[in-house]
């Protein structure tokens, strides 16, 4: 494989911004935060930032309800900060990527008022608009993703009509069957990647199409609210706004439960650069299945596609909450954390993922969200709050949401000064990928290594890495005639107990290698005739 372009180098870390850093005290995440804390993001290593939404918002979903594409909410700062962002990311070799958010718009937004102000307005079918059924109910049965929402569409009483809503109500979905929206979100993307923004992370993707006859769901052999086929000439054009500038990446929210039909979207290499692949989100933590979803992509995805790995981001229960198995304390994620770097394929790491951070308990009367994701977007906690106070160096004021009750322990300065801790792992992970071509590039094959082991070998020139994870809570040998024979040592553990790291002098034969419970390891091949 030829030299990889920087998105396939290393991890893209997912900062959400109300929770990462508040600069100013209002007790929300902010770009000043942000700037101060940047070292954390090159000790990690990382080659991108994404950035979830920072534009003008009512804040209804949190940033994800747009009421201007092109500037930033004061809650966050300015665009001049945003800017200056930018040149300091860029600094650092660390590029940016913004979160554009097609689909839909905020209820406020210019458009959007507008499009409701009177049927004939000019841009009435910016949105999607709808009369009900005669006795009075929405015009099909498509649903919310949001369960508390209900029916997607909402009736306007003004205008006599329904309007669709794929999320919450605040956030109307634009109709792009018409080309005035797709043109107008075209210029969106390029006056940021104009503005230096290295790659954008496509919301909701799947929605982009939709039946355009708007038949309801029900009795259908498909659904008919998302995926149509109308999303991949869509999805290329959108690609080709992207390649009028260099370097610049599409990474795409591709939120359906069927791996081909997520890496449809990856084909042909004119439509996704990177596809965040939620069936891999939702596997249980199982070695066989493990096992099947990354078979899947190598045999189903064309040679050329890549693959994104990713197992958390902020809709989502945390990794270490969600695989909690009771007592092994963060072991899963620290197994993730290597399976994420050691595969073949760009990781994405959401803030605080590298602290092994578990969901925060949230008090029902400090819920914030219609969908019951506030748990994964609690704060990050930078300094013992024995030390900073309650906002744990976080902010200075009270926080938006509750911060994990074990944040003087799991807070970033406490794990920067313990070598067995969870973020000194996953900063040796990223120096050691960052420095080894083999990781980002290397050849990959899945070995057999075991009940309850998943197991691959990584492969360059003569240079050879395997990578092993125990899913089991007891220790598991690597067995087996895939296992290749001769002599290794153990590059990185995840487990702190382990004494025999980077001991080459002792090192020991693959086939007798155990693994402790729910360890990760990365051995080196020693001898050069082993390869299989
Ligand atoms: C996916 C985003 O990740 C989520 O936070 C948001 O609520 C929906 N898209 C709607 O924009």
């Amino acid at each position: 494989m030829a030299a990889p372009s920087w998105w396939q180098r290393g991890a893209i870390y997912q900062v959400y911004p109300r929770s990462f850093a508040d600069g100013n005290g209002d007790g929300v995440g902010d770009l000043l935060g942000l700037r101060e804390h940047l070292d954390h993001l090159t000790d990690l290593h990382v080659e991108a930032v994404w950035l979830s939404p920072v534009f003008p918002s009512p804040m209804a979903d949190f940033g994800y309800d747009v009421a201007d594409f092109c500037d930033v909410d004061p809650l966050f700062g300015t665009l001049a900060d945003l800017d200056q962002l930018i040149a300091d990311c860029h600094e650092r070799g660390i590029r940016v990527i913004l979160d554009w958010v097609p689909n839909h718009t905020s209820d406020r937004h210019p458009w959007f008022l507008a499009s409701r102000s009177a049927r004939d307005d000019p841009m009435r079918d910016w949105y999607v608009w709808r009369d009900g059924s005669p006795d009075g109910r929405p015009p099909n049965d498509w649903r919310s993703e949001f369960g508390a929402v209900g029916p997607a569409w909402t009736y306007d009483p003004d205008t006599g009509q329904w309007y669709l809503h794929s999320y919450t109500p605040q956030q109307p979905d634009l109709n792009w069957d018409n080309p005035q929206v797709e043109a107008a979100m075209h210029d969106v993307v390029r006056f940021w990647l104009g503005r230096g923004v290295d790659g954008l992370r496509i919301d909701a993707l799947q929605r982009l199409a939709k039946d355009p006859l708007l038949r309801s769901n029900a009795g259908a052999a498909r659904r008919h609210d998302q995926d149509w086929e109308t999303a991949h000439d869509r999805l290329r054009r959108i690609r080709r706004v992207v390649d009028e500038y260099r370097g610049r990446i599409i990474v795409g929210e591709v939120y359906l439960l069927d791996l081909p039909r997520v890496l449809a979207y990856l084909q042909g290499g004119d439509q996704l650069h990177l596809a965040h692949n939620f069936v891999f989100l939702h596997l249980p933590w199982d070695a066989v299945a493990f096992r099947s979803g990354i078979d899947g992509f190598q045999t189903l995805a064309e040679p050329d596609a890549w693959p994104a790995w990713f197992l958390g981001n902020h809709d989502h229960s945390r990794i270490d909450t969600r695989y909690d198995d009771g007592d092994s304390g963060p072991a899963r994620a620290r197994a993730v954390a290597l399976m994420l770097t050691a595969l073949r394929g760009t990781p994405f790491l959401y803030q605080g993922d590298e602290l092994g951070l578990p969901d925060a308990e949230i008090p029902p009367d400090q819920v914030v969200d219609v969908d019951g994701r506030d748990p994964e977007r609690s704060p990050i906690p930078w300094r013992p709050p024995s030390v900073a106070g309650p906002g744990a160096g976080f902010t200075t004021g009270t926080p938006w949401l509750p911060l994990v009750e074990a944040a003087e322990r799991l807070c970033v300065e406490r794990q920067a000064a313990d070598p067995r801790s969870t973020l000194s792992l996953v900063r040796r992970l990223a120096a050691l990928r960052a420095a080894s071509p083999i990781l980002q590039t290397g050849e990959q094959r899945m070995l057999d290594a075991g009940p309850d082991v998943l197991a691959w070998l990584r492969t360059l020139g003569s240079e050879r890495l395997l990578a092993a994870v125990n899913f089991a809570t007891e220790p598991r040998p690597l067995l087996g005639e895939d296992v290749p024979d001769g002599r290794c040592a153990v590059l990185l553990s995840t487990d702190p107990g382990r004494t025999d790291l980077s001991v080459t002098a002792g090192a020991c034969e693959l086939r007798r290698f155990t693994l402790q419970p729910s360890e990760a390891v990365l051995l080196r091949l020693l001898d050069d005739d082993t390869a299989q």
